[in-house]
């Protein structure tokens, strides 16, 4: 069976888990904390040192794409359908670095590194920067996108029974 090079699984399915574990603890985590709650902090630092992973390795996911060996493109029988399927997960790849990127100026604007050394409390709220607002959209806009990805996938998988998920997994 023509699959994915175990390099390119390994990055997909850990991307998966590092971006979805980031869209829980912001989403729920993050979001609920106050600021002057002294448990904030540590979970900040979790948070950006995992999103600069998660920019990293994205990067890094897209370079190597150029150089590894990948099976072809799975037809669907509708060409709207084609086209989505190979735009899509580009859209989702340059979201997730703006995401991350986002997340930089926050903590830049924000003065992150300073509070993260002890050097100055954090701001009152985070509210008070635009990156704040720019991160939480794309946050949401990455959620819409991925429950389609999601989607698709399981169209190939049950409707098409093209084995799509065998191809992104190990194996000969
Ligand atoms: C791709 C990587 C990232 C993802 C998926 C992510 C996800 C999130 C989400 C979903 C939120 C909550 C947004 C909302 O209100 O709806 C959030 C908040 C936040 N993120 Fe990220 N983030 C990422 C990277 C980063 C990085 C690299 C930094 C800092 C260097 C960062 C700093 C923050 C801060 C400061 C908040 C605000 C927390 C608050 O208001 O209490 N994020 N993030």
């Amino acid at each position: 069976m023509d699959r994915y090079h175990p390099i390119t699984v390994t990055l997909h399915w850990l991307l998966a888990v590092l971006v979805i574990g980031m869209l829980v603890m912001g989403k729920t985590g993050l979001n609920a904390l106050p600021n002057s709650e002294p448990d904030k902090l540590w979970l900040l630092g979790l948070h950006r040192l995992v999103g600069i992973a998660v920019l990293v390795l994205t990067v890094l996911r897209i370079v190597l794409r150029r150089f590894l060996p990948a099976p072809g493109h799975l037809g669907t029988g509708s060409r709207f359908l084609d086209k989505l399927g190979v735009v899509m997960p580009r859209i989702l790849n340059i979201f997730v670095i703006l995401m991350a990127a986002s997340g930089i100026w926050l903590g830049q604007q924000a003065g992150l590194s300073e509070a993260l050394s002890g050097a100055a409390p954090l701001p009152e709220t985070f509210y008070a920067y635009t990156p704040r607002m720019v991160h939480a959209i794309l946050g949401t806009l990455i959620i819409a996108i991925l429950v389609f990805h999601v989607l698709g996938a399981l169209y190939h998988q049950i409707m098409l029974q093209d084995r799509l998920f065998s191809r992104l997994w190990f194996g000969k």
